[in-house]
């Protein structure tokens, strides 16, 4: 009769184990079936009335009961406990693959990108980087430079004044004047990269201010063909290879001759398309072999020295080579512009 007990008290434990839903549940449990007022222990206190065969046998019957039930619940117990620790950790657990948060990275304006390059192809070719003012004397901005004061070519570059004889740069050919000047008479090898002012309409290609990369080498013995490789070597680091450049005659007050240089167009090769206005070539500098007044004037002897020199226009160099259709993009540092060349690691 006792044993039958034993019995049913032993299933319906392991029922309710095999039932529980945590580990609370669990030590309710273990409460119910094992502690000291727990219906299966006050068997035990039955035992003292009990024959000692019966009492024997009985006993260890209820052991085994509560050893079976114990396992039970040790077993059931870790289980829980190895899923409460997953959930702990999975809760606790950083998410990697978030999205990191995004910082405001700049980027170098595209104007800065290709005047770096254009610098570093010179000084590849053995240029020093020369520098001037940006508020020029009339002296080395215009008479220097074969310029005279009535001469009709200033119209051209019709400019801003602060006094009679004091004005902004129209060009960075100033540079070539006072760097003769420092150089008194001996070889010339510069480039000068700066800002020049014109009175000038702002629209996609003009600008009241731009700026530009001056060369001049002055030297014994240098025709135009030194020009014309020099320009060729430049026009092909910087546009590609398979670029081809041509002269053309030009006019310009401070050398002689003159030429305006064009390169074939990236569009078409050369063939003729709408970027090139069907011509196959887009004019990119002017230049030419210095002047013997120039050379006068500043201290050389024409007849022992001469030179080239030219001018590049960067923004317009920039414009080409990234495909930038207004030169007013260059400098209003609109960011969303500037993100566009940001170099992708
Ligand atoms: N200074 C000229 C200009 O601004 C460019 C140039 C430079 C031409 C040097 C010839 C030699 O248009």
């Amino acid at each position: 009769m006792e044993n039958e007990k034993l019995d049913v008290i032993a299933r319906e434990a392991e029922e309710e184990i095999s039932k529980a839903e945590n580990s609370e549940q669990l030590n309710e449990i273990r409460n119910k079936y094992l502690s000291k007022k727990s219906f299966l222990m006050s068997l035990m206190s039955t035992l003292g009335s009990m024959v000692a065969d019966q009492r024997k046998e009985f006993g260890a019957k209820i052991n085994a009961v509560k050893q079976r039930i114990t396992e039970r619940l040790d077993e059931k117990m870790k289980e829980f406990q190895k899923k409460e620790l997953e959930l702990k950790l999975k809760k606790e657990s950083i998410d990697i693959s978030l999205p990191a948060r995004e910082f405001n990275v700049g980027a170098k304006n595209p104007f800065h990108v290709v005047k770096d390059e254009i610098v570093d192809i010179f000084l590849g070719m053995g240029y020093e980087v020369a520098d001037g003012p940006e508020v020029e004397l009339d002296h080395y901005n215009f008479e220097l430079l074969n310029l005279p004061k009535d001469h009709p070519a200033r119209d051209m570059q019709d400019t801003f004044y602060i006094t009679e004889n004091l004005l902004l740069r129209t060009h960075t050919s100033p540079v070539q004047a006072r760097t003769m000047e420092k150089k008194a008479g001996k070889p010339v090898k510069i480039i000068c990269p700066g800002k020049t002012y014109r009175r000038d309409d702002d629209d996609a290609t003009h600008s009241h201010q731009f700026a530009q990369i001056e060369g001049l080498l002055i030297d014994k013995d240098i025709n135009i063909g030194h020009l014309k490789a020099t320009l060729e070597l430049f026009a092909k680091k910087m546009f590609g290879e398979k670029r081809e450049i041509r002269l053309r005659p030009s006019y310009f007050p401070f050398t002689e001759p003159s030429v305006e240089v064009d390169i074939t167009c990236a569009s078409c090769g050369g063939k003729g398309c709408p970027v090139c206005k069907g011509t196959g070539y887009i004019e990119i500098l002017g230049g030419g072999m210095v002047h013997p007044n120039v050379l006068k004037m500043n201290g050389y002897d024409p007849e022992v020295y001469s030179g080239f020199a030219f001018g590049i226009g960067i923004e317009r160099v920039a414009m080409l080579r990234y495909g930038i259709d207004d030169i007013r993009k260059f400098y209003t540092d609109d960011i969303r512009f500037l993100h566009q060349f940001i170099k992708k690691a």
